[in-house]
C-alpha cells in the first residue's frame, strides 16, 4: 500500500493547527502508520531540503524547521502522495484555493504550514529519512471493507 510522509511545520504547530491537520488525513480515509512529536536537528533538515540546497531560500527554510517542533507522520492509502498534495494545496497559500490546508490557514509562502512528498519515489526516501522502520506501525484499520471495494 502507497504511503506518504506529512510533517506539520512549526508555525501549524505554534498556531495549534494539530487536530485539524490530521483530522483532514483522518476523515479522508487515510491510514495513520507513524507519527512522532519532534525537534528536528540541522542535520536532518539539510538532508530533508537537500534538493532546494541551491536555492536562495533555502537557508531560511532550514532556519524555520528547526526553530520549534514539528510534528512528522507517515500516512497510508492507495494514490495517498498525490491525493495527501491535493488536501495540502498549493505551495503559496493566498492562492491555494479554498478548502485545502494551506488555502483555509495560511496567509504565506515561508508559513505554509505543512509538508507532503511530492512524489511516490520522494515518499520513500523522505519517510526512511525521518523514520526507522520500527517507528512504522502496519496494522489494518476495521473500516477499510467500507472504503475500498
Ligand atoms: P513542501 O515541500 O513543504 O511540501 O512544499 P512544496 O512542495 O509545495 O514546495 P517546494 O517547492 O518543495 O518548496 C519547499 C518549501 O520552501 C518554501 N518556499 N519558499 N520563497 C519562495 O519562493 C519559496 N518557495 C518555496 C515553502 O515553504 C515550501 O513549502
Ligand atoms: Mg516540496
Amino acid at each position: 500500500m502507497e504511503r506518504t510522509f506529512i510533517a506539520i511545520k512549526p508555525d501549524g504547530v505554534q498556531r495549534g493547527l494539530v487536530g485539524d491537520v490530521i483530522k483532514r488525513f483522518e476523515t479522508k480515509g487515510f491510514t495513520l502508520v507513524g507519527m512522532k512529536f519532534m525537534n528536528v536537528s540541522k542535520e536532518l533538515a539539510e538532508k530533508h531540503y537537500d534538493v532546494h540546497k541551491e536555492r536562495p531560500f533555502f537557508s531560511g527554510l532550514v532556519e524555520f524547521i528547526t526553530s520549534s517542533p514539528v510534528v512528522a507522520m507517515v500516512w497510508e492509502g492507495e494514490g495517498v502522495v498525490a491525493s495527501a498534495r491535493k488536501i495540502i494545496g498549493a505551495t503559496n497559500p493566498l492562492t491555494a484555493e479554498l478548502g485545502t490546508i494551506r488555502g483555509d490557514f495560511g496567509v504565506s509562502i515561508g508559513r505554509n504550514l505543512i509538508h507532503g512528498s511530492d512524489a511516490i519515489e520522494t515518499a520513500k526516501t523522505e519517510i526512511a529519512l525521518w523514520f526507522t522502520p520500527e517507528e512504522l506501525v502496519t496494522w489494518q484499520p476495521v473500516v477499510n471493507p467500507w472504503l475500498y471495494e
